[in-house]
């Protein structure tokens, strides 16, 4: 048995528990010990099996805390230092038996994709080499690689090349960032004297579809929770324009200052997209700051056949996109773009004298063009692979997973089942009369049929939403859930 199955349990899909065996290691194990090496080997042998064998083993865990912490209770007290091949082997048992495989071919779930060896090795000569991006003067390479890469991106998304860009550690930040950058231009004193100063009340427009990042944004950004503004939605779960023009003149008739509106391209629930051109359209007549939360959806702007589902975004003034959703590289990796570099920088900027010099030249410190500080090289893993795959083989990748997403929804209908949203991407909702949504899940996941979520879409019953989020899915993959799925009911 190859050394993943082992890890992975039983074949039937019951866990095993981790069973391996930690010797003491060397006493005060250089940290630069040379057997590293060796372990580095076998970690990039596993890594091939894992990607190999994935499909064959389990996708959902049965552990509960008590289990993991008496695991850990028991080997770990830090005092003795250990071999660290036992320890690797440990993890690897751990994290082979106790998670829910987002990898797995019939993981159907949130947005959490499988990710390509490139951006896998991405990731790890990010570790190995700890570039600092904070400043351009510390990581030349990294800084420009990053800047390539996001330009490209920024292009596709028809922004101009002067546009501000940044990685970050995923969709919330880079929604984040946008609200602090339109607050930034629309009440310049914020910044300084803060909201409580101001005496104005900011109000921020967005579907109830729309990502719950907002909130926690609203909180922290001092906009308070109750500057959100849920905008109804209609029949097809997307933004009602009627609606939002009532609510930002009722807002402005009572005193509160209109801000932004969240456009969704592909939102959480549904996948379903606002109407981004109306949008655009109001934002400008209105003077209002447009964001596009393209978390998930951004991808299919390379896709010919899909990218005209993301008509208007061109027009947004910012736009999260998060490669570590459909570009398949792992977490952490958000996108921030913004038209407006000098808004950007004044919103971010930082003096210090301890902080190397800025330097001379069209370089921009992303210590003061964005939310974080120290700052791991994101972007290497989002460039590796498009480096790798190339833009034909995205476009291939992201068009097979909406066929395949065609293909349950279809096969799910045919079989009886309701499908309760519209969208050109692969997620689909669906229910029947008497479901009982939470039971057939247990059972879906029980069997290890597939992973898959309980979602409420516009305040209804529980639906069951799945999504494919991984390249490995298959059609036969697909076949075999709405097979499986009919088979329960
Ligand atoms: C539409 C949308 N926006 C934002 C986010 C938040 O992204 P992250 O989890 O990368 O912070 C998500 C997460 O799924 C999302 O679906």
């Amino acid at each position: 048995m190859g050394r993943f199955e082992h890890h992975m349990g039983g074949l039937d899909g019951t866990p095993k528990p981790p069973d391996a065996r930690t010797r003491p290691g060397a006493a005060g194990a250089r940290l630069d010990d040379a057997r590293s090496r060796s372990v580095a080997q076998r970690i990039a042998a596993d890594a091939a099996q894992v990607a190999a064998a994935i499909g064959d083993g389990p996708i959902v865990p049965t552990v509960t805390p008590e289990e993991i912490r008496e695991h850990l209770g028991s080997r770990y007290d830090f005092t003795t230092p250990l071999e660290l091949d036992d320890v690797v082997d440990d993890v690897e048992h751990m994290l082979g038996t106790w998670q829910v495989h987002v990898t797995h071919p019939r993981y159907f779930g949130l947005f959490n994709p499988s990710v390509t060896p490139a951006s896998v090795v991405g990731d790890t000569l990010t570790a190995m080499y700890n570039p600092q991006l904070a400043t351009w003067r510390t990581s030349p390479a990294a800084n420009e690689i990053e800047r390539h890469t996001l330009r490209w991106i920024g292009s596709q998304f028809g922004f101009p090349a002067d546009a501000s860009a940044c990685f970050t550690t995923g969709g919330a930040e880079a929604n984040f960032s946008a609200v602090i950058v339109a607050l930034t231009r629309a009440l310049p004193a914020y910044g300084e004297h803060g909201l409580g100063a101001l005496g104005a009340s900011p109000t921020l427009y967005l579907s109830g579809e729309a990502h719950h990042s907002f909130a926690k944004i609203a909180h922290t950004t001092g906009l308070g929770r109750r500057a959100l503004r849920k905008i109804a939605t209609g029949a097809s779960l997307t933004m009602d324009l009627r609606d939002l023009a009532r609510q930002v003149a009722e807002d402005r008739r009572d005193g509160f200052v209109p801000l932004m509106v969240v456009g969704t391209a592909g939102t959480t629930g549904a996948g379903v997209i606002d109407p981004l051109p109306e949008l655009a359209r109001f934002c400008r007549a209105e003077r209002l700051w447009f964001h596009v939360d393209a978390a998930w959806g951004g991808a299919v702007i390379l896709s010919p056949r899909l990218r005209s589902a993301l008509t208007g975004i061109d027009a947004a003034d910012s736009i999260t996109c998060d490669a570590h959703k459909w570009f398949s590289v792992p977490m952490g990796a958000g996108m921030f773009l913004c038209r407006h570099p000098g808004t950007v920088a004044a919103a971010f900027h930082a003096e210090t004298s301890y902080m190397p010099r800025k330097t001379a030249g069209v370089v921009a410190d992303p210590y003061t063009t964005s939310v974080q500080w120290s700052r791991r090289f994101i972007g290497l893993k989002l460039f590796l692979s498009l480096a790798h795959h190339g833009r034909s083989g995205y476009v291939e990748m992201i068009e097979r997973q909406a066929r395949l997403g065609e293909r349950l929804r279809e096969g799910l209908r045919r079989t009886g089942w309701r499908i309760v949203n519209e969208t050109p991407l692969p997620v689909v909702c669906f229910t029947r009369d008497g479901l009982d949504v939470t039971k057939f899940l247990a059972t879906v996941m029980e069997r290890q049929i597939a992973w898959m979520s309980e979602v409420r879409l516009a305040g209804e019953a529980p639906v069951v939403r799945a999504c494919v989020t991984s390249f490995r899915t298959t059609e036969a993959d697909v076949d075999r859930v709405v097979r499986d799925v009919e088979s329960l009911v």
